[in-house]
């Protein structure tokens, strides 16, 4: 890992996505960059990633180095992930799946 502050880990997948595989993907990328600039990826990289195994949770994603994982992110929540966790350093608790480690999957296309 390079020197990031933060690595996202975004569930494109379509069970996920809700239609638009990589809106939240995008969002996040456009708020990065008017934050951080054209080289944001050097602070926070954000990864498209297939099934992270809570499909019906879903739109996922899971953020390091704190392990957040977080469940149901809509385009509205985007802001406030990129604002007080990604740059700020607190989780959304009211987003939060699991605090740290991957949860359990129980899904038949988890991985
Ligand atoms: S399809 Fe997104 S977590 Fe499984």
């Amino acid at each position: 890992m390079d020197d990031y502050i933060r690595h996202v880990f975004i569930c494109t997948s379509t069970t996920c996505s809700e239609g638009d595989p990589f809106g939240l993907r995008l969002q996040m990328h456009q708020l990065l960059r008017k934050k951080l600039g054209a080289d944001f990826e050097k602070k926070v990289k954000v990864t498209k990633t297939l099934c992270l195994g809570q499909c019906g949770l879903g739109p996922n994603m899971v953020v390091y180095p704190e392990g957040v994982w977080y469940k149901g992110v809509k385009p509205r929540d985007i802001p406030e992930i990129v604002e007080q966790h990604l740059l700020g350093g607190k989780p959304v608790e009211r987003l939060i799946l699991h605090k740290q480690g991957a949860p359990k999957c129980e899904s038949p296309h988890g991985a």
